[in-house]
């Protein structure tokens, strides 16, 4: 049972492409999984084209008890072992400080009940997509999360960017979730032929070394693509998408793997990473 939490601090980086994409290749492997869409903007909800529920996650964070989470998720589109705790504008408010907020651990609450295994709708991977900041609603995705992939594009803050988000994940596992485990960087939106791209993940391996995934996403059209007509990557056969889909697999079976081994952080990189194609 992994609970994993996609983030960036920044916008437009791949948090729900990522998120999606796991989804999907979690989807190719029987696993039953829920999606939980904390950023306001919706956009994994709007892929993942939900039936509708009775509740969404603004009820689910005010009252993260059952008769409430229960009715909170509906089916995606996708398939009967999809499911979808839907967000919208509502949570917007939600990401800041407030005398009236709700406890930061409320989601770590209702997550735990749909992970129970004596929930007979129990998930096996629930995966949280964050809204791009370190505000209340990834703060609450890591107090609930087993593990925490932070998502980046191989640009000039990348580092930087990826220092601050560790040391968040880590001073929450310090203080607050000690299972919380730093899954890795995985670079996004990668151009094999961008010398750029390669200084750039040359640097975060510099830094994060084993930290930074093995397998970079490349940038593909088929990822627009297939998230606009609302498809899992996986059924989107073109060259691009299958590349994508065997990167989310590989991606995929790294963070099972280390669940299982229950470790901090993952073994030194294989070599190579995605090789460049059209789409
Ligand atoms: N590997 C990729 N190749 C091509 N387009 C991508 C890729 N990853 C993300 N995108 C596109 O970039 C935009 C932002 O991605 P998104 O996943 O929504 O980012 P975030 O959730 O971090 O804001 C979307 O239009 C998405 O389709
Ligand atoms: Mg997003």
């Amino acid at each position: 049972m992994q609970i994993v939490a996609v983030l960036s601090l920044k916008g437009g980086v791949g948090k729900t492409t990522v998120a999606l994409g796991l989804t999907s290749a979690a989807l190719r492997r029987n696993i039953r999984t829920l999606v939980v869409d904390l950023d306001p903007q919706g956009n994994a909800t709007a892929t993942l084209d939900p039936a509708g529920a009775e509740y969404g996650l603004a009820d689910v964070l005010a009252t993260p008890r059952p008769p409430i989470l229960g009715q909170a998720v509906s089916q995606s589109a996708w398939d009967e072992d999809i499911h979808v705790l839907a967000g919208n504008e509502d949570i917007e408010s939600l990401n800041e400080q407030s005398p009236h907020a709700s406890p930061l651990d409320n989601l770590a609450r209702a997550t735990s009940w749909f992970a129970d295994p004596n929930n007979e709708s129990r998930y096996d991977l629930i995966v949280l997509d964050c809204p791009p900041s370190l505000g209340r609603l990834t703060r609450s995705a890591l107090l609930a999360a087993t593990g925490a992939l932070l998502v980046t594009e191989p640009t000039m803050y990348a580092v930087s960017g990826a220092q601050r988000a560790f040391q968040a994940i880590e001073h929450t596992r310090e203080q607050q979730n000690p299972q919380l485990k730093a899954l890795g960087v995985l670079v996004n939106k990668f151009r094999a032929r961008s010398h750029e791209h390669h200084y750039r993940i040359n640097e975060l391996r510099e830094g994060f070394g084993s930290l930074v995934m093995p397998v970079a996403l490349p940038d593909r059209l088929a990822v627009q693509q297939a998230a606009g007509a609302c498809t899992p990557i996986h059924e989107w056969a073109t060259p691009g998408g299958r590349e994508i889909a065997l990167a989310f697999n590989l991606v995929l079976a790294r963070i099972l793997r280390s669940a299982r081994r229950g470790r901090h952080h993952l073994e030194p990189p294989d070599p190579g990473l995605v090789e460049d194609e059209s789409a």
